[in-house]
């Protein structure tokens, strides 16, 4: 059995600092937690309209924040995977980081599919959808982020690599996520972890409106607990990553062995 928390929180706009502080605090909430996962851009907020404006705030994956929090992960013996903005030499990512007890480095995702301005303000993602497995765990983790859950190819891409919880950061602004994600859990047979943000944004004219509700799904597409739409709060979820490794869901069926990929296009 494994706990894993999902943290639901407004960060602050361009604060790293004072982001930091909230999800040090919102760590000690999660302190049970095996696997803790923050929002999208969990360190920076969001609604960025510019390249110049994320460069102010992006850091390297081994910058102040990060390091910060690799540390809290190393003293809690937690994995924290945590959304923020990535600078690797000119480029910017939206990206997310899983920081792992006992190891100096981390692993990156680089969010693929970029929503909105976020395609005038971040470099498309470059990692490939990553899964780690990890053996004090004994468990396979998966991540995307957000707008990613619009393409069934990337819950099915970390699914087919041996996915066997999904980790999704996000900054959700619209509602139908909340009826395909019980479904990419459903349609891969893995556990789907949704951190969503809450609060609001207003920049360049424009109001983003984030409403919570984050999630974990079971593999049959049932939540094992969600959020309301404006609560800071952590969640708590008990997964059995093990249920997964058979995509059977009966005697004769199973999600994997019965797909017909010559006849696919994509
Ligand atoms: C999103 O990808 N933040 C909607």
């Amino acid at each position: 059995m494994l706990r894993v928390a999902v943290v639901q929180f407004a960060p602050a706009f361009g604060d790293p600092a004072r982001n930091l502080a909230t999800m040090l605090a919102l760590l000690d909430a999660a302190r049970a937690a095996h696997i803790v996962i923050f929002p999208e851009l969990a360190t920076t907020g969001y609604f960025f309209q510019s390249r110049q404006e994320v460069a102010a705030v992006a850091e390297p994956v081994d910058g102040p924040t990060l390091e910060r929090l690799r540390r809290e992960a190393q003293w809690r013996q937690q994995v924290l995977v945590v959304g923020f903005a990535e600078q690797a030499d000119r480029r910017l990512y939206n990206a997310a980081a899983v920081l792992l007890p006992g190891e100096e480095h981390c692993i990156v995702y680089r969010k693929t599919h970029l929503f909105y301005k976020e395609k005038l303000c971040f470099d498309p993602g470059d990692t490939g959808f990553p899964v780690v497995y990890i053996p004090a765990l004994d468990v396979r983790l998966g991540v995307m982020i957000c707008y990613d859950w619009r393409f069934p190819e990337a819950a099915r891409t970390l699914a087919l690599q041996g996915a066997e919880l999904i980790a999704c950061p996000s900054n959700l602004v619209t509602e139908a996520w909340e009826m395909v994600m019980p479904v990419r859990a459903l349609e891969n047979k893995v556990y789907l972890a949704v951190a969503n943000r809450t609060g609001v944004e207003e920049r360049g004219g424009e109001r983003l409106i984030f409403r919570g509700k984050s999630a974990v799904y079971a593999y049959t597409g049932h939540p094992l607990c969600r959020a309301n739409a404006e609560e800071t709060t952590v969640l708590l979820a008990e997964i059995e990553p093990e249920q997964t490794r058979t995509k059977a869901f009966d005697p004769l069926d199973d999600l994997f062995a019965d797909r017909r990929p010559e006849y696919y296009r994509l």
